[in-house]
């Protein structure tokens, strides 16, 4: 395949787990296919939580065998990234939906019966051996990882990474490839230590690592919920961030825009234990109440984009 315009590489990347990365990946992929963009998802987290969702975890699924015996197969040939052989995505089958112009007062997304696939790559817990064995130096393993995402580029538009909960080799490989980072940083107990840690990490590598593409950071207050205590100051705290980048020796020219507080809701951990994006749960199950949450996607993506 081949095409004349490069896709670009977005990633949902932080250190800390439990913030909204692996949500926010798959709501993001959904969105970018939804709007006709030829997309990826990759889920680069040894933990693998999107690959559990859509797949059962790995080593989970079987095959028949001629025999009638069944096989225990693997989903994900990721660790192929370190040796000479392809990885090869698996294709989710979802449903498309159409935001309606005609309705006047509010845009309101509409189901059309039209099917939607988008490729995956799954992952397994195997990648985290492979990035810690010692068949290869960091550099190595760092350019392996980086020369896979890389050549994603010739093939979709939009790629959509999930990355691990930690700042080693693939974060630092995914930070290589992208041209904008999507940060969510949930508004109760925030970690500000941790996030002036990530950025000064990432002030530091930004010229050592060469992130020439990396252009844009783009942060969600993610579970916003007014009635905690301390959501409004944390928010007000994550305001902050920008002008902190500004402060920052190398990230300063960076363009860093925080997003409206994305809600606290229930419909976004249930999306993945029915095995559904998050939109098309949402218009299943939660239509009246929770589709303006697929239009704040829509804007996220849009935003990083921009
Ligand atoms: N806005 C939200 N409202 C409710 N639950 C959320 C929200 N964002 C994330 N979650 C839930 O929080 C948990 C952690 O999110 P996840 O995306 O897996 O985080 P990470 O990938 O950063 O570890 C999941 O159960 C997810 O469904
Ligand atoms: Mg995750």
């Amino acid at each position: 395949m081949s095409k004349d315009v490069l896709g670009e590489v977005y990633g949902v990347t932080v250190q800390k787990g439990g913030v909204g990365k692996s949500t926010f990946s798959q709501a993001l992929a959904y969105s970018f296919a939804n709007q006709g963009y030829k997309t990826v998802l990759v889920d680069l987290d040894p933990q693998s939580t999107l690959t559990g969702a859509f797949f059962g975890y790995s080593y989970g699924a079987f095959s028949q065998t001629e025999d009638n015996g069944s096989i225990e197969y693997d989903v994900s040939n990721i660790t192929n990234i370190f040796r000479d052989t392809d990885v090869e995505p698996i294709v989710v089958k979802t449903t498309k939906h159409l935001v309606n112009p005609n309705k006047g007062k509010m845009l309101q997304p509409h189901y059309l019966e039209e099917e939607l696939e988008i490729d995956f790559y799954p992952s397994n817990y195997q990648l985290l051996s492979a990035t810690e064995s010692d068949d290869f130096t960091r550099e190595n393993k760092i350019q392996l990882l980086y020369k896979f995402i890389d050549s994603l580029k010739t093939k979709y538009d939009r790629i959509v990474i999930d990355s691990p909960p930690s700042f080693g080799i693939i974060t630092t490989s995914i930070l290589k490839a992208a041209k904008a980072i999507l940060i969510p940083i949930p508004t109760k107990n925030v970690d500000t230590d941790g996030m002036v840690g990530f950025f000064r990490t990432l002030d530091k590598i930004y010229i050592t690592e060469n992130l020439k593409d990396l252009s844009k950071i783009v942060l969600i207050p993610n579970m916003f919920d007014k009635r905690v205590t301390d959501a409004k100051e944390t928010l007000t705290e994550i305001k902050r961030i920008p002008n902190l980048l500004h402060e920052t020796k190398n990230l300063r020219n960076l363009s860093c825009k925080v997003m409206d507080p994305f809600p606290q809701k229930a419909c976004i951990q249930e999306a993945p234990s029915f095995k559904l994006f998050l939109a098309p749960y949402i218009m299943d199950f939660h239509r009246s109440q929770n589709q303006d949450l697929i239009l704040k996607i829509d804007n996220i993506a849009k935003e990083l984009t921009n």
